[in-house]
């Protein structure tokens, strides 16, 4: 699992590119944002008016119902889709104002998403589905194939490299595309139930990659039904019908518990 912490480069670049995307403070905002799918009688309001900031070194879960919005929201963010009404702002881009091979190249450069579906493609090896978006943006098939051996090694699975989607188990293929999602320098880290087919172990040590590289200043978005996973998050938003219901605050830092346990005095020692 130390692949990734010993790798040469940095997981995201600082500075090494002069794009606006460098100098956001905010990797991803959501500005009351609205998706509605279908028209007339069949339209599905899927995220109604919804607000979120996702800043570098930021993991937020996102939990909710089947259907409560939480795909439209990753894809929204991913720049797969697009808003109906309100505003996507990815690495400081305002997505709508790109067209598509805009969104593609800013999705290819800045966004590792791990799909519900996990799509891979089947014709490809483990190592090829992962180096597929590092070739596509330009890197050297050579160092493309040196960085995804680094992120299958850090989901365990380096000795899969040469493996076909088709003959590996569910959970194997659902780490190869976790292994797609972080390689490279991404900066912004969509993973849409990234878990669901692992044991408890794997899915533990998927999380503890995911929060690597958000430790290292990407930002990260993970849809989860697992409280244990939605643990190693910031925070968490739940929605409901397409609606931001709730939101717990940020995870007490060491830091604040010294500041609640002086302001409280020392004449209990209550809040330990
Ligand atoms: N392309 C589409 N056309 C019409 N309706 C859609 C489309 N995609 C999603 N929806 C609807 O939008 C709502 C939100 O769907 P979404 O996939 O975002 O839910 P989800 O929270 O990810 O659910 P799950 O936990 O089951 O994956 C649902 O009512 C769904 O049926
Ligand atoms: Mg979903």
């Amino acid at each position: 699992m130390s692949a990734l912490t010993t790798r040469p480069s940095s997981p995201v670049p600082s500075g090494a590119s002069p794009s606006r995307a460098d100098a956001a403070p905010v990797l991803l905002r959501l500005d009351r944002v609205t998706r509605v799918h279908g028209t007339g009688a069949g339209e599905v309001r899927a995220l109604d008016a919804i607000s979120l900031d996702v800043g570098p070194g930021e993991l937020v879960a996102v939990m909710g119902p089947s259907g409560s919005g939480k795909s439209t929201l990753l894809n929204l963010a991913g720049c797969l889709d697009t808003a109906t009404d309100g505003t996507v702002v990815v690495g400081g881009v305002d997505v709508a104002s790109l067209d598509a091979r805009g969104r593609a190249a800013l999705r290819r450069r800045h966004v590792g998403f791990v799909f519900q579906d996990f799509n891979l493609v089947p014709a490809l090896t483990a190592v090829e589905n992962v180096s597929l978006p590092r070739e596509l943006d330009g890197v050297p098939v050579r160092s493309a194939r040196a960085e995804a051996t680094a992120a299958l090694a850090a989901v365990g699975l380096d000795d899969l490299a040469d493996r076909f989607p088709d003959d590996m188990s569910g959970g194997q293929r659902q780490r190869v595309a976790i292994a797609r999602a972080i390689v490279g320098p991404r900066r912004l880290l969509l993973a849409d139930e990234p878990t669901g087919a692992l044991d408890s172990v794997t899915g533990e040590a998927v999380m503890r990659v995911l929060r690597e590289r958000v430790d290292a200043g990407a930002a990260g978005l993970l849809v989860t039904h697992d409280a244990r996973h939605a643990a190693w998050a910031d925070r968490t938003v739940f929605l409901k019908d397409g609606r931001l219901v709730d939101s717990t605050g940020r995870r007490a830092e060491p830091a604040d518990l010294l500041d609640r346990d002086s302001a409280s005095g020392d004449e209990s020692g209550a809040t330990r």
